[in-house]
Parts: C-alpha cells; sequence; structure tokens
C-alpha cells in the first residue's frame, strides 16, 4: 500500500502560479503529482507540463496513475538540472516553476526508504538511487568532526558532540544498520522529553546532508532567473528554517535594486531587481488544512514574479 502524498497549500500554489493557461509549467518537485494534476486541471489542452522529481518510485507513479490531457514531460532527475533541461529540450523560457520541497509522504512512509525514526528500516535516506552515498554509508565511516557539523549545522541539535561521541561509540561494537538502530543510539543519551525533537533534528540533518539539499536548493534558485519568463512566478514552499532562510535570502537580494552598503553615497553594485514580491507577507495554511494534513503545519508559500 503507497501513501499519496497530500499536496499543502494547494489553491494558493495554483492561483499564484498560472498566469498563462497556454504556457510552460514546470513542477520541480513532482511527488505524487497533487500539484501537478492541479496545474493540468487548470491549464487548457495546448499547455506542457514538465515534472521533476530525482525518485523514480515518484515518477512511475505518476507515469502510472495521472491522468493529464496537456503534453507532459515527466523528467527522473534531480531539479539542479532545471536550466539545462529545458534550454535543450526546446522551453529555454517557461511560465511557471513549482518547488514543494522536501520528502513526499510516499517515500517517508515507505520503511524501505529509511527515512522517518518511527518507521524501521535500512538507513538509507536518499532521494535517488543514484546518490552514491546512503546515511548508513555516512553514519558508519563519517570521522567525529564530519558528523558533529551535519548534526549541529543541518540539524540545528546542540547536542551534537554528545550524539556524534554516541554514534561512534555503537559502531565500534556493531555497524549501524537501520532506521531504528540509529534512533536507539540517541534515545539512549537524550532525556524521554526530548526524544521526538532530537530525532527529527539528527535525522533531518542526515538527509539534507546525504542529498546535499541546500547547495542544490541554492544554485536552483538563481536558475530560475534565467528560465522564466518576464511576466512568470516562482511559486516555492518551505518545510524548515535552514531551506526557508535560503529562499528567503535569495528573494530579498533578487527584489532589491542596491546591493551598496547603506553608507555608500552613490550605487556602485549596478544590481538591479529581478523579482517582485506577490504577497508581502508569507503565505500560511490554514488551521482547517492543517488540522486535515499535519503536514502543512510548517510549510511557508513565497511568491515572486520575474520583472526582468
Ligand atoms: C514534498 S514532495 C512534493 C509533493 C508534490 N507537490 C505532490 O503534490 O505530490 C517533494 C518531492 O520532491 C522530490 N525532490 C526533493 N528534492 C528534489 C531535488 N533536488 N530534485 C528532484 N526532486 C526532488 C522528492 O523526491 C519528493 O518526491
Amino acid at each position: 500500500m503507497v501513501t499519496v502524498h497530500i499536496p499543502v497549500l494547494l489553491h494558493e500554489c495554483i492561483n499564484y502560479l498560472i498566469t498563462d493557461k497556454s504556457g510552460v509549467y514546470v513542477d520541480c518537485t513532482l511527488g505524487t503529482g497533487g500539484h501537478f494534476s492541479e496545474i493540468a486541471r487548470n491549464t487548457d489542452k495546448d499547455a506542457v507540463l514538465i515534472g521533476f522529481d530525482a525518485d523514480p518510485q515518484a515518477i512511475e507513479y505518476c507515469k502510472q496513475n495521472l491522468n493529464i490531457k496537456q503534453k507532459t514531460i515527466y523528467v527522473n532527475s534531480n531539479f539542479e538540472f532545471l536550466r539545462k533541461f529545458c534550454f535543450r529540450n526546446g522551453f529555454p523560457k517557461v511560465n511557471g516553476i513549482l518547488m514543494d520541497l522536501g520528502m513526499s509522504s510516499f517515500a517517508l512512509d515507505n520503511p524501505e526508504r529509511g527515512i522517518a525514526f518511527s518507521k524501521n528500516g535500512p538507513l538509507d535516506m536518499r532521494f535517488s538511487p543514484e546518490i552514491k552515498m546512503s546515511a548508513a554509508d555516512f553514519i558508519n565511516n563519517a570521522e567525529f568532526e564530519s558528523l558533529r557539523k551535519v548534526i549541529w549545522e543541518y540539524g540545528e541539535e546542540k547536542n551534537s558532540v554528545r550524539i556524534s561521541n554516541a554514534i561512534i561509540k555503537a559502531r565500534e561494537i556493531k555497524r549501524i544498520s537501520t532506521t531504528i538502530e540509529l534512533a536507539d543510539v540517541i534515545k539512549k543519551i537524550t532525556p524521554s522529553r526530548f526524544h521526538n525533537k532530537t530525532l527529527s533534528r539528527v535525522f533531518q540533518a542526515i538527509r539534507i546532508h546525504i542529498n546535499q539539499e541546500l547547495d542544490i536548493l541554492e544554485d536552483t534558485l538563481q536558475q530560475t532567473l534565467d528560465t522564466l519568463s518576464v511576466g512568470s512566478r516562482l511559486v516555492i514552499i518551505t518545510y524548515h528554517s535552514l531551506e526557508d532562510r535560503i529562499v528567503k535570502k535569495f528573494i530579498k537580494r533578487e527584489t532589491t535594486s542596491c546591493l551598496c552598503p547603506p553608507e555608500f553615497p552613490i550605487c556602485t553594485c549596478n544590481h538591479v531587481a529581478k523579482f517582485k514580491k506577490l504577497s508581502k507577507k508569507i503565505i500560511l495554511p490554514s488551521k482547517e488544512e492543517i488540522k486535515t494534513n499535519s503536514r502543512a503545519r510548517s510549510a511557508k508559500l513565497r511568491v515572486v514574479e520575474l520583472i526582468t
């Protein structure tokens, strides 16, 4: 039984994304195609829909289950190839890009993917089988400093030193191969009231590291500037503070016309704003949406439009 992902902020995303019903739209994070299908329902037959997912199982699910009338291109690849793919395949400029970051429930709820600490499975965490290093490879081979840095920087976990030491001690006795084995190592040195928070942070940190999520996000955001046509929109949902910080910083920079220090009498940077914000405030899910879909609780939606 597979879990179909419930799309977050669905109508808000689609209302902002679609500016031309016959346009070319890229969903960088297809998942089980909740947003993608809604883009299809809200565009005309001559629109073109491109869906990226690094996860071959997500692509296969969409191919088998979505019934889309438009020309549809499924791309089983990391979205870091966004610009290259669009350019090489005859879509140098597109009419909208959607990014709904992170993992889908489809992958999270599958114990075989080894992502969730609550489900026993092989310690894997890779978005795609093409990624060489699994979470188990990292946990069992990384040096102390590398473990500590990942847990601290990507998990913002203040007990990164204790946790890294505990991992190293445990793996000297036996390889840590499953999600539950890793969770047990962490639980042993963590007060029970902090179990869930600590495990969430450490598992998130390892997943971000294995999939290089933050570097790829930064790079791909930059690519959207070359890939969108003027008047089209980037719609992006983040789920944790690290990715949100990157998106916020990118949007701040690209909606600002001069980046010179305030004390400079005249502008020397010649930076021009490429985007304008479409909503002053971050768009958050309603209480009703969070009630029916707990994954929505940490979602933050930002939307910008290319102006030059
Ligand atoms: C939150 S889910 C998207 C759910 C989707 N909007 C839906 O309605 O079903 C994120 C998806 O993006 C994929 N993904 C995350 N980062 C990716 C990346 N850098 N490149 C390609 N796919 C990525 C994941 O494999 C996952 O399927």
